[in-house]
């Protein structure tokens, strides 16, 4: 289905929030009845869904870097097919757990190479610049991928705040690790905090988006609230969630997937079908809520934002640098 532009009706009225909405009171109805007979554990599951449903609406004006002529995922599906793994390894864990996620107060400090060390309160960067809406495809390396209409601004807006002296080469993006909050750490067995990290100049790239929401509304918890970056040429585990802390660092920093097992996951991790992941395929990707004769569809170079991006690899070998 295609959906018109931002610019003709507001995010609020697009129907696969309204479709979501629906969908939710109906949820809410038959999970009463489930908690009331499963006990404790089905009545978690619905109190911590509660903040997507209090989402706060966010001001936001149309961007012209926005992906033109797609289908939007079902809010539904982006807010119940989520992988953050310090709420569980499960896609639905997220969406039961993140609930404990507490997103104010809430700060990013900044390190590293700056001319002076810095943080910054959410409050004051929501105020920083104007929120755009940005739709983006989103290209996870599990081989499926979303539309997803995120809010935020560039990234290199927020960069500039910070002021990094020359010498930086990369950032490195922290995600907020607090086992309070995230109860499930154990889970993933993977290295907390999550970290990831991008070259100043996939940084400073006007698509490289600092995102506080999508759909108008701020991030749900399971999307990583209250803050995270998105990345839309790259893998979405580039995309870290939930950032506490960014450092500019002169060497290419270590990050999480990338130390867990460096053969499958890269550095880069730019959308790629002609680099497949040793264990599966990347030529094509299943789109999460699309109509079933739609949901299998070709992956795209740099998940269809060549143009934009290819000149940032110019020369480099993108089989070796995968
Ligand atoms: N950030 C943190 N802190 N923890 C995570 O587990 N998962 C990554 C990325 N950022 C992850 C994270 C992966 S593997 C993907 S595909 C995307 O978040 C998923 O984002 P979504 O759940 O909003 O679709």
């Amino acid at each position: 289905m295609l959906i018109r532009q931002k610019s003709e009706i507001p995010s609020s009225e697009i129907t696969p929030k309204r479709e979501y909405m629906n969908r939710r009171a109906f949820m809410a109805a038959a999970g009463a009845g489930v908690a009331a007979v499963a006990g404790g554990r089905a009545l978690r599951g619905l109190a911590k869904a509660a903040p997507v449903d209090a989402a706060e609406q966010l001001a936001t004006v149309k961007s012209p870097l926005s992906t033109q002529g797609l289908a939007l995922t079902p809010l539904y599906d982006i807010t119940h097919y989520n992988n953050f793994y310090e709420f569980g390894v499960n896609k639905d864990d997220p969406a039961k757990h993140a609930g404990s996620l507490r997103t104010r107060p809430w700060s990013i400090k900044v390190e590293g190479m700056v001319s002076k060390k810095k943080t910054f309160d959410i409050d004051d960067l929501l105020k920083l610049r104007p929120i755009e809406e940005r739709v983006y495809r989103f290209r996870c390396v599990e081989a499926w991928s979303m539309v997803i209409p995120w809010a935020g601004y560039s990234l290199s807006e927020f960069i500039k705040q910070c002021d990094p002296l020359p010498s930086a080469k990369y950032i490195e993006f922290t995600s907020l690790d607090d086992p309070k909050q995230e109860p499930l750490p154990w889970d993933a067995g993977i290295q907390w905090p999550y970290t990831e990290g991008l070259r100043m100049d996939e940084a400073m790239h006007p698509l490289t988006l600092l995102t506080f929401g999508m759909y108008g509304e701020v991030l749900p918890n399971q999307d990583g609230a209250p803050v995270r970056v998105v990345v839309p040429w790259k893998y979405g585990f580039k995309s870290a969630k939930s950032i506490v802390k960014v450092k500019f660092v002169k060497d290419q920093p270590l990050t999480t997937w990338n130390l867990m097992a460096p053969n499958e996951y890269g550095f880069y991790s730019n959308v790629n079908p002609n680099h497949d992941h040793p264990r599966w395929s990347q030529k094509r990707e299943r789109v999460i809520g699309a109509p079933i004769w739609k949901q299998l569809q070709p992956t795209l170079m740099f998940n269809g934002y060549a143009d934009q991006v290819a000149s940032l690899y110019q020369g480099m070998n993108l089989d070796k640098n995968y």
